[in-house]
């Protein structure tokens, strides 16, 4: 590869919607742990994946990700009891339009990871990332009024 391919390699910009009880402790585990995942994965801190509102998904495309993924704690843990159960229903429903709309599946995911599971969050971002590479820029919900 030469050094001006190297340059204009796609890198995916991530999203990631980690609920503050298990999964951004499962981020901060693989960061302590000297566990890698690409620094292109922005985490945004929530309280519970069940905050996730469809809308913050939809913006997150409209300002120029390429990827969302939203990340829980394991069913029957949520802090607040069922609030990853919302989340998933909710989630399954949003993904299937934005599948419609031309927001490939591949570019949406959840993910249970536990304060425990820095390996498993390093490993689904990594894998995430690699999927979202292979689809390219997501052009479908973008505004031409984020652009720089
Ligand atoms: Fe983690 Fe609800 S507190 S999913």
């Amino acid at each position: 590869m030469s050094m001006n391919e190297e340059k204009t390699e796609f890198r995916p910009l991530i999203v990631a919607f980690c609920c503050n009880w298990c999964s951004y402790a499962g981020a901060d585990l693989a960061g302590s742990s000297r566990l890698s995942y690409p620094a292109d994965v922005k985490i945004i801190r929530v309280p519970c994946s069940g905050r996730v509102n469809p809308m913050f998904i939809l913006r997150a495309f409209e300002r120029g990700a390429d990827g969302v993924i939203i990340c829980g704690c394991h069913p029957g843990d949520c802090h607040y009891s069922t609030g990853n159960y919302y989340a998933r229903r909710r989630m399954t429903l949003l993904f299937s339009m934005l599948d419609y709309m031309g927001v490939e599946n591949g570019r949406t995911r959840v993910e249970w990871c536990s304060a425990a599971e820095g390996v498993k969050f390093s490993n689904t971002m990594n894998e995430f990332c690699e999927k979202v590479k292979s689809l390219g820029k997501s052009v479908r919900l973008g505004d031409i009024r984020c652009k720089d």
